[in-house]
This record gives structure tokens, C-alpha cells and sequence, in this order.
């Protein structure tokens, strides 16, 4: 088994309930102030290095956006020593560029989730703590990401606004214009709070964005969740080469 520190943590989302190649050396249950994770924490090795892997919907995929217990999952990275999450998460795609299959590393963010746990600011404190969020992401992190893809080959888009929304049902055409006057380029369910509550750790966090399909009303006729499935196993497949460059790179600054 290794001892080493890992270098970072993955949080897979719908389509990465496990991470394919990960020779897993041990499972963690971490339990937190704020309830349990959404799944044992899985040390393992990707490509001979050391990280950890949390299933953000569950190992079965059993959790949906709204019900993911996003503070138990941060709170227990920060607290087996992880500096670094990488948090890959399904979309639909609003820009031009952001089509089905396609991976981006967003620098952005607009949140339209409500009633969600989404501080560790709220109980017992000595005083009123609010944190900068104006570049939601860790900008050493996404470099990193957009370095691994270079290295790998790999086509990704460098930029882009992720838009939260609260699921679990999709959004309606106009919802997704609207959206897009607001400068979203993606839509997706499940990036905050979690990027919220990892800048409140101190956690160096970046978004890996994988296009399940057109967001509403960009393609011809209704979204098929068969579809969805099927450009999500082309996404993962990426995310997987990617992943494994960037573990490769993680932890060298
Ligand atoms: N909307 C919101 N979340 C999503 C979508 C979508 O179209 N596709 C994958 N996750």
C-alpha cells in the first residue's frame, strides 16, 4: 500500500461514479460534523500516482444534485490533508463550442441553486466571515488541467461560465435563454455550492466540465436521456487520458 500523500482528489460526477484505471488501495469512511459522505472516500493510483476519488452522487449513483451533501464531501477531503479537488461535472451546452462529448475547463460561474447547504459560516462563530469569490477557481489548477490536455493531445475549451442550477429536473428553452444573456456557457446542477464551499476551506478547486448534450432548445426536438448516457461515456473517456496526464503533473509546484 502507498504512504504517500495524495497529491489531489477527484469528485466524479453523473457518468464517473468510478474512476476507470484506478488501482485502488483502500477505501476511507470519513465521518464529518456536517453528516456523512456521499460515498467512501477510494485512495488509489492512476497512473502511479497517489489520489483520492469521491463519488458525488453516490457509488450507485443514488444522490441527486440537490440532495448531494456537498459540506460532508469538502470537509472530509480537507480533513485527510487533500489541497486539491478536481470536481468533474456533466453540462449541457449553451455556447457554440460546448458541444456534446466536448470537455471544458470553466473560469466562471452564475448560481441559480437555492435551499442548499452551501456555508461553513453560519454556526458559532466569533465573527461574520465572507470570503472573495470573484475568480470562483483555483486559476493554478485549471492551468494545470489545461496543461495535462495539451500534453495528452486532448482538445479542450480553456474558458467558459458555468451556470448552477437546481435540477433534478432539466431546464425549459427559455430558461436556457436566459441563461445565455447572463453569459452562461454550460449549465449543470452540481457546481455550487461545491466550488463555494471549497474556496471556504482554503481548497484549490477547479471544474472539469464534460457535455452530455445540447442544453434545452439548442438541438432539434426533446433531450434523450439515452443520448445523454452515451456522450457522457465519450466525455469520461477523455476525462479519464486527462486525469491520468494530470496526475502526472499535480503537486510539482
Ligand atoms: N442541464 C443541467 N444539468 C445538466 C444538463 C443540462 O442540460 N446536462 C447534464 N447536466
Amino acid at each position: 500500500m502507498s504512504s504517500v500523500k495524495p497529491a489531489f482528489a477527484i469528485i466524479g460526477g453523473s457518468g464517473l461514479s468510478r474512476l476507470q484505471g484506478l488501482e485502488v488501495t483502500r477505501q476511507e469512511v470519513v465521518h464529518t460534523p456536517f453528516g456523512e459522505t456521499s460515498a467512501p472516500l477510494v485512495h488509489g493510483l492512476l497512473g502511479g500516482k497517489d489520489l483520492v476519488f469521491l463519488a458525488r452522487h453516490g457509488t450507485a449513483h443514488t444522490i441527486p444534485p440537490h440532495k448531494v451533501n456537498y459540506r460532508a464531501n469538502l470537509w472530509a477531503l480537507r480533513h485527510i490533508g487533500i489541497e486539491q479537488v478536481v470536481g468533474v461535472a456533466a453540462v449541457g451546452g449553451i455556447r457554440h463550442d460546448m458541444e456534446p462529448g466536448s470537455i471544458a475547463v470553466p473560469d466562471q460561474i452564475v448560481d441559480y441553486t437555492w435551499g442548499r447547504a452551501h456555508t461553513f459560516f453560519e454556526e458559532g462563530l466569533t465573527d461574520v466571515t465572507h470570503i472573495d469569490f470573484t475568480r470562483p477557481y483555483c486559476e493554478s489548477l485549471r492551468t494545470r488541467l489545461m496543461d495535462a490536455a495539451e500534453s495528452t493531445g486532448l482538445s479542450i475549451v480553456k474558458n467558459g461560465t458555468y451556470g448552477a442550477t437546481q435540477g433534478p429536473r432539466l431546464e425549459t428553452a427559455m430558461e436556457i435563454n436566459r441563461m445565455e444573456e447572463d453569459g452562461c456557457d454550460m449549465v449543470g446542477m452540481t457546481g455550487m455550492p461545491e466550488a463555494a464551499l471549497a474556496r471556504e476551506l482554503e481548497l484549490c478547486y477547479a471544474c472539469c466540465a464534460v457535455t452530455a448534450n445540447w442544453a434545452a432548445g439548442r438541438s432539434e426536438g426533446l433531450i434523450d436521456m439515452a443520448v445523454i448516457e452515451a456522450n457522457l461515456t465519450e466525455g469520461m473517456e477523455k476525462v479519464r487520458r486527462l486525469l491520468t496526464a494530470f496526475a502526472q503533473i499535480a503537486g510539482t509546484d
